[in-house]
């Protein structure tokens, strides 16, 4: 079955890009698109956007648009947004009033209306160009009220009648809570938000959104499992147990456009099982851009990552300074957000030059050095819903040493040296201990060449690609088709 699909989201790579949603955005619609789907895909025109690649066309009577959000009125227009040859067309949503700030997401007291809006906006594409969508794929809080205008506003109208609402759920840490005086912006959508949320006096957009959607999922099995539990369902847990057996997790795949170390655009030297020569080149070339010293007799791991509670920095603001005053090994981090996480990372390169090295900021290409050039990649995760790097890593012949969490579970298997079976470091605690045992693991078997060797082949012979995610992301589509409203 060929399904018309509205897939709408706050990020797409390389355009548009926090994290890997927009990876995931990107692969995905590139894949379902190639396999002869229609794509509608829509996302705001931030004036973050890199709109290199994409050639911008005004779209016949899609210009100068209006939306009534509560007591304000936007002006916005729809956009065609042309790419390479392969890539389904962009359908942006320029609204300058809401889009024209300096990054994606923001905390000023209109972050709701930015997401109302390309919500309803989306909507409004599909009418305008007369798409009629079987699915409309939502993802993450942004997107999550989508499902309850289908519900109301769109209701009754024979262009949605097919329509049924597919909510992935990228990371259940970013609700999108708001105070319930904001419900006047919702319009009708206003009448089905739960009575409980707002006698507590706020509107939960993703909450609403697993209760309404007609398909819940997210980007894992274990995540799946995870987030209906107490520990891991950050108060969302009993909403998402009443779906019963419904959350499906779909492990996200790697863009091998993006991420193949045989032809990566943005390295220097290429490399594959057969001839690892360009491996050792990758790592030369990183320590020298870093000013690292490059010796061989000690690991060099890499992270590159946001700085937040969610990835566990904090697991290692004992652990490193140990390893790097013992010599263990050496460091490169990439990566910003929390601001005690970035002076930990800058007070850590200043005290162990040559061996550490941290770069503050976000840098799509150093992001690539580092998967080819490191020997290992470090994920201490307290939670991770399914994670890329640790299976860019896998893929780039590093060997991820990660928590037993979320999709890190699902992707990376403990190496056992006895059977030769496994593909990285797998530790189960989020604690200090756990993080230096797995790292002293790691050092030690670098030191056992063929089992390391070993290791890094059975990472890289790992497939995740993209079409055995979306083969199940059409299971999932054709399952939401086939629900009766
Ligand atoms: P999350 O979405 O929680 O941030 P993922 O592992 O799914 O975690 O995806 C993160 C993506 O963002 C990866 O493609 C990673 O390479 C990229 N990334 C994160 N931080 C940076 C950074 N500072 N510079 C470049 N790329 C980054
Ligand atoms: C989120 C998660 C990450 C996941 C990504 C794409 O940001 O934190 O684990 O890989 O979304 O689904």
């Amino acid at each position: 079955m060929k399904f018309s699909v509205c897939f709408v989201t706050a990020e797409l790579a390389p355009h548009a890009k926090a994290g890997g949603l927009a990876d995931v955005s990107a692969a995905l619609t590139r894949v379902l698109h190639a396999r002869g789907h229609d794509l509608l895909v829509v996302l705001p025109l931030h004036t973050a956007l890199d709109r290199t690649g994409i050639s911008l066309e005004p779209i016949d009577g899609l210009d100068g648009l209006s939306l009534q959000l509560g007591s304000q009125h936007f002006r916005y227009s729809i956009l065609r947004g042309r790419r390479a040859p392969g890539l389904p067309d962009l359908v942006l949503v320029d609204c300058p009033a809401l889009y024209d700030r300096s990054d994606l997401y923001g905390s000023a007291a209109d972050e709701h209306l930015r997401f109302l809006l390309l919500s309803r906006a989306a909507l409004d594409a599909c009418r305008r160009l007369g798409f009629a969508p079987d699915i409309l794929h939502c993802n993450d809080w942004h997107t999550a009220l989508l499902p309850l205008y289908l519900r109301t506003t769109c209701a009754g109208e024979p262009l949605f009648a097919r329509a049924r609402s597919v909510l992935s759920i990228h990371n259940l840490g970013y609700q999108g809570v708001f105070p319930y005086a904001v419900a006047g912006d919702l319009g009708p959508a206003a009448a089905l938000l739960d009575r409980g949320e707002a006698a507590e006096g706020r509107i939960n957009f993703l909450r609403e959104g697993i209760v309404h959607a007609d398909t819940v999922s997210t980007v894992s099995p274990t995540y799946a499992r995870e987030i209906c539990t107490p520990e891991l369902g950050m108060g969302l847990d009993g909403v998402l147990r009443a779906r019963g057996d419904e959350i499906v997790g779909i492990l996200n795949g790697v863009d091998t456009d993006a991420w193949d170390p045989r032809h990566d655009r943005r390295l220097p030297f290429h490399y594959s099982p057969g001839d690892m020569t360009g491996k050792a080149r990758m790592r030369e070339a990183l320590c020298a851009r870093l000013g690292l010293d490059a010796g061989l007799s000690r690991p060099l791991v890499g992270m590159v990552t946001r700085l937040a509670w969610q990835k566990g920095i904090d697991l290692l603001f004992d652990v490193l300074p140990e390893a790097l005053s013992r010599r263990a090994i050496s460091l490169v981090v990439l990566g910003s957000g929390d601001p005690v996480h970035e002076d930990y990372f800058s007070r850590l390169a200043a005290d162990h030059p040559p061996l550490a090295a941290y770069r503050q900021g976000y840098d799509e290409e150093l992001a690539h050095w580092i998967e080819a050039g490191c020997d290992a990649f470090l994920m201490p995760s307290r939670y991770e819903p399914c994670g890329l790097n640790q299976m860019y890593s896998l893929r780039y012949g590093t060997v991820p040493i990660v928590r037993r969490t979320g999709g890190l579970a699902d992707s990376v298997q403990h190496f056992d040296p006895r059977t030769g079976q496994g593909t990285g470091i797998v530790f189960n605690d989020a604690d200090p201990d756990a993080v230096r045992w797995a790292l002293g693991h790691m050092a030690a078997l670098y030191g056992e060449r063929q089992a390391w060797t070993r290791m890094v082949a059975n990472g890289m012979a790992r497939d995740f690609s993209w079409d055995t995610a979306a083969d199940r992301y059409l299971e999932l589509y054709a399952q939401a088709a086939s629900r009766p409203r």
